[in-house]
């Protein structure tokens, strides 16, 4: 039987009740409104009427077509404004959550530091393998065969003529070989000792530095050391040259600096010394020239090297070698 358009108008306004979404209001308009929809269809079908009941007939249907229109619109803006309130249940004014940046590690930006200053004064970046012979790490260092820096308290052995190299010396071996003076070159890169506390890790970093060239003399080795130091801290940070002993220069020299913390005065920094010991240097030994095959009647040279860990702990007032290694984020992220 066909349906009246009240049962039609009843059900259609019970199912918009019902429509939980968007979506949802809209097939339920097309399904009763739309161009084929149930109440066009049924205004279409009242041309089939009597003639005399026509004319209510119309009147009811379009009344109802008209509210129901109303409905519609209406429940669709309902449901628009719903989720704008939701939408603003979001707080805009509280803090965003903070991406975390990266920065480079602070052994990374002292050993920039420190290849930078070299580079100014015309040195040009080297590099070595890790993991040496015992040839270029030793014996063409002029190491005798039972020196004790090759005992295995020391150094960290591979195989019997591989070692973890200890020190980054052997690319001044490695350099010469490869070119003829004038040599100007820094060498940074990871060293590797049996030893480990406070002041020391079984991994840390160096940076070598090498020039060789026709009248090259002690004085110009202090030249440049103070220059380095003089840029790298300050001008007021002065040097102290100490005698010392290497097998690879000739004569050799410890250098200190005065104390950074205290000035010289003597603090628990510098054990009341005033100093502080900061690299190893000399010039180079004859012994080297001949192991690459240099005239060493025509050229002379000097050689340093200093560890990068104790120039940063010096720098940033750090008591513990081994917070560099740690990777606590509390730690790094102060660089
Ligand atoms: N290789 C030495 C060390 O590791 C430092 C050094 C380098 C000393 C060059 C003299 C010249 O202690």
């Amino acid at each position: 039987m066909e349906r009246t358009i009240e049962e039609i108008n009843e059900k259609a306004l019970k199912e918009l009740q019902a429509a939980s979404d968007h979506e949802a209001i809209k097939a339920l308009f097309t399904r009763y409104l739309g161009r084929k929809g149930l109440v066009t269809q049924y205004l279409r079908n009242i041309s089939k009427l009597p003639r005399d009941k026509r004319p209510e007939a119309g009147r009811k249907a379009n009344e109802i077509k008209r509210t129901l229109d109303k409905a519609f619109k209406e429940a669709l803006k309902r449901r628009l404004s719903d989720t704008f309130e939701k939408d603003k249940e979001i707080d805009i004014s509280l803090p965003g959550r903070m991406t975390l940046q990266g920065s480079l590690h602070p052994i990374t930006q002292i050993n920039r530091q420190i290849c930078d200053i070299f580079e100014k004064l015309g040195f040009d970046i080297v590099e070595g393998p890790e993991v040496e012979t015992d040839y270029y790490n030793f014996e063409a260092l002029n190491f005798p065969k039972n020196h004790p820096a090759r005992d295995m308290q020391d150094t960290l052995y591979v195989s019997d003529n591989i070692v973890l190299r200890t020190h980054t010396s052997p690319v001044q071996i490695r350099t010469m070989e490869r070119q003829t003076p004038p040599v100007r070159v820094v060498a940074p890169g990871k060293v590797f000792r049996c030893d480990s506390d406070v002041t020391h890790t079984p991994m840390f970093h160096q940076v070598e530095g090498l020039l060789v060239d026709e009248n090259i003399s002690f004085g110009d080795l202090k030249g440049i050391l103070t220059t380095f130091v003089h840029q790298m801290f300050d001008e007021r940070t002065s040097l102290r040259f100490r005698p010392s002993f290497f097998p690879f220069t000739e004569p050799s020299a410890e250098v200190d600096i005065l104390c950074v913390m205290c000035r010289g005065k003597g603090c628990r920094v510098c054990s009341q010394t005033g100093w502080l010991e900061v690299l190893g240097s000399g010039m180079v030994h004859p012994a080297l020239y001949e192991n690459v095959g240099y005239d060493a009647a025509r050229y002379t040279g000097f050689a340093f090297g200093m560890g990068v860990e104790r120039i940063a702990m010096l720098k940033y007032g750090i008591d513990d070698m081994r917070k560099f290694f740690e990777n606590d984020l509390r730690f790094l992220r102060q660089f």
